[in-house]
C-alpha cells in the first residue's frame, strides 16, 4: 500500500484532475453499481453530505437505534443539515417498524423524508442487515416516494459475510457511503456513490464542508489497493473474530454476543477494568457501555500475530473479571 501510493500519479482534483481519484472514483461507482462515486476524507462526511442531497432542514431521517449519522458525528445531521431522527428500537429493523414511524402528511408534522440503514451494524456487534428486510424496506420507500441511504463502512465486510456482492447489497440504494479507512487498511477516505444527476449538487456541499482536497492520489492510490488486496482477506478477519469469541466466551463472568463478522461485543461486570487490563497486556479496545466492550479483528493484527494477541486478550479479561 505504501508502495502505492508513493508511486501514485497525482493532478489537483478539486479542477477534478486527478487520474487516480478518477480512476478510484469510477472502480467504486462501477463495484456498487451506481452511476458515479465521489472520494471524501471520512465516512462521516460521506453521511453528511448523503443527509444534506436528501433532506432539507425540519425534515426527518429514519434510522436504526445507534447508528453511527445520528450518534457519532457529532450531531452533524442537526447542525448541517438541519435535520431530525425517528429512530427505530433496534439496529435492526423491519419494513414494518419504518411504516409505522413515515410520518402522515400533515402540515405541523415534520416531513419524513429519507431511510438510513447501516450494514454491516458498528454499535449493533458488526451484524449483518438482512437482506430480504432491506428489499422490504425499499419497496415501503419507493411507494411512499422517500430516499434510502446505504452507511456501507463496512459493506465489504457484509459483501464477506452473506456471499452477496457489494452491487447487490447497495442495489436498493439511493446513495452508499462505504470506507476504505477499516477493514480495507487505508490511512484515510471514503466515497459516497450517487446517482449522476446529484453529482453537480454533492461536489459543491463536499466543498462547503472542506472537503475538496487537491493532489490526493497518494490517498486514492492507497484506497485502490485496499479494493484490490484487501477485500477477499476479510474472511480471515471474521474467523479471528470467531476464534476470539469463543476464547472470551469461555470465561466465567463474560458473555459474548453472537459474532457474525470482525466485531466481538462482549459483556463484563466492568467494562473500564478490562480495557485498562487490554492495555497491560498490549491490546486496545473500547468500552462502549458501563458493561460492554467492542473489539474488532484487523489485517494488522492477523495471521501468525492473532494467537498471541488472543492470549493477550484472554489474559486480561481474567485478570479484570477476577480482581
Ligand atoms: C458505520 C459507520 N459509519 C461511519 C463512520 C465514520 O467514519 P469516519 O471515522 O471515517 O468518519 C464509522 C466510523 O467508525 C462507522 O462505524
Amino acid at each position: 500500500m505504501r508502495q502505492a501510493m508513493a508511486s501514485a500519479e497525482c493532478g489537483d482534483d478539486v479542477y477534478r484532475e486527478d487520474p487516480t481519484v478518477r480512476r478510484l472514483e469510477e472502480c467504486v461507482a462501477e463495484l456498487l453499481g451506481k452511476d458515479r462515486a465521489l472520494f471524501v476524507p471520512t465516512g462521516t462526511m460521506a453521511n453528511q453530505l448523503a443527509l444534506l442531497l436528501h433532506a432539507r432542514p425540519g425534515e426527518e431521517v429514519i434510522a436504526g437505534k445507534s447508528a453511527h449519522f445520528v450518534n457519532y458525528e457529532s450531531g452533524a445531521g442537526g447542525a448541517w443539515a438541519g435535520v431530525q431522527f425517528a429512530c427505530t428500537r433496534g439496529e435492526l429493523f423491519t419494513a414494518d417498524e419504518v411504516a409505522s414511524l413515515v410520518r402522515a402528511p400533515a402540515y405541523w408534522l415534520p416531513r419524513t423524508r429519507l431511510v438510513g440503514i447501516e450494514n454491516t451494524h458498528n454499535m449493533g456487534g458488526g451484524r449483518v442487515f438482512p437482506q430480504a428486510d432491506v428489499l422490504a424496506i425499499a419497496a415501503l420507500v419507493r411507494d411512499r416516494g422517500l430516499s434510502l441511504h446505504l452507511d456501507g463502512a463496512r459493506l465489504w465486510n457484509a459483501a464477506v459475510a452473506t456471499g452477496l456482492s457489494e452491487r447487490e447489497l447497495a442495489e436498493p440504494f439511493d446513495t452508499v457511503a462505504v470506507c476504505f479507512s477499516k477493514g480495507l487498511g487505508a490511512p484515510v477516505g471514503s466515497a459516497l456513490a450517487l446517482p449522476a444527476f446529484r453529482l453537480d449538487d454533492a461536489l459543491r456541499l463536499r466543498k462547503m464542508l472542506g472537503g475538496g482536497m487537491r493532489q490526493v492520489g497518494v490517498l486514492a492510490a492507497a484506497a485502490l489497493h485496499g479494493i484490490d488486496h484487501h477485500r477477499a482477506r476479510l474472511a480471515d478477519d471474521h474467523a479471528c473474530a470467531r476464534r476470539l469469541g469463543a476464547a472470551l466466551a469461555e470465561i466465567a463472568g463474560v458473555s459474548v454476543a453472537p459474532v457474525e463478522t470482525n466485531i466481538v461485543v462482549a459483556e463484563v461486570a466492568k467494562a473500564e477494568s478490562v480495557v485498562e487490563a487490554g492495555k497491560r497486556h498490549g491490546v486496545l479496545f473500547s468500552a462502549i457501555g458501563p458493561r460492554a466492550v467492542r473489539l474488532v479483528t484487523h489485517l494488522d493484527v492477523a495471521g501468525a500475530r492473532f494467537g498471541a494477541a488472543v492470549d493477550a486478550v484472554v489474559a486480561a479479561f481474567r485478570e479484570a473479571v477476577d480482581a
